[in-house]
């Protein structure tokens, strides 16, 4: 993840392509792509899934998304759905920040804030048999959104890792059962 993404949206970045690619596989009905930025990973959704909704902070990200994704919804996470999804990802904004000056990377402190806000939105939103999917990187103190996760009532497990030159990205999976 570069510090400095583009003015209007996040260019999908080695961390796109990573999540994107472990979840090429995964099907179900209804699933929720928060964070959707260019849309890349709500398209690849878009194949095994038949309702998919994308939501962002960025309206320009949306403008782009919406290009190719019709379930484009401007809000906080996943504040302004009631639906239940099958399947919750998010390529997180992750790196440790002080402020929040570009919302497409920073996470605040840790690199947690951001995130945790978004995986409690999450939380909500999860069918009974669910999952929430969610990258980060070793750049965050991870650990916390682990934690986190589990005090929600999920099982979470590592569930891949990808050495960069600068990070290791790492893909956390929760279900709502036990794996
Ligand atoms: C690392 S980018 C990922 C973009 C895209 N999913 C990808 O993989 O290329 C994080 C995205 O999350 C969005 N975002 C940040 N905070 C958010 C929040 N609280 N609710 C919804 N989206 C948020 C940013 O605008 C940005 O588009």
């Amino acid at each position: 993840m570069q510090k400095e993404s583009n003015n209007n949206y996040y260019i999908p970045a080695e961390d796109s392509i990573f999540f994107a690619d472990y979840l090429k596989d995964k099907k179900g009905r209804s699933a929720l792509d928060i964070g959707t930025g260019s849309g890349i990973i709500a398209n690849v959704l878009s194949k095994n899934f038949s309702f998919v909704v994308a939501t962002d902070v960025n309206i320009l990200a949306l403008v782009k998304a919406h290009e190719t994704i019709d379930n484009c919804i401007c809000c906080n996470a996943a504040d302004a759905l009631h639906a239940s999804f099958d399947l919750i990802v998010c390529n997180l904004p992750y790196l440790p920040s002080d402020e929040l000056l570009d919302p497409a990377v920073d996470g605040l402190s840790d690199g947690t804030k951001i995130p945790g806000m978004i995986i409690k939105s999450a939380s909500s939103r999860i069918e009974k048999n669910g999952k929430m999917i969610f990258l980060t990187s070793s750049l965050a103190k991870y650990e916390t959104l682990v934690q986190l996760s589990e005090s929600l009532g999920f099982y979470v497990t590592i569930a891949a890792k990808k050495k960069l030159f600068y990070e290791e990205l790492i893909i956390i999976e929760c279900t709502k059962n036990k794996p």
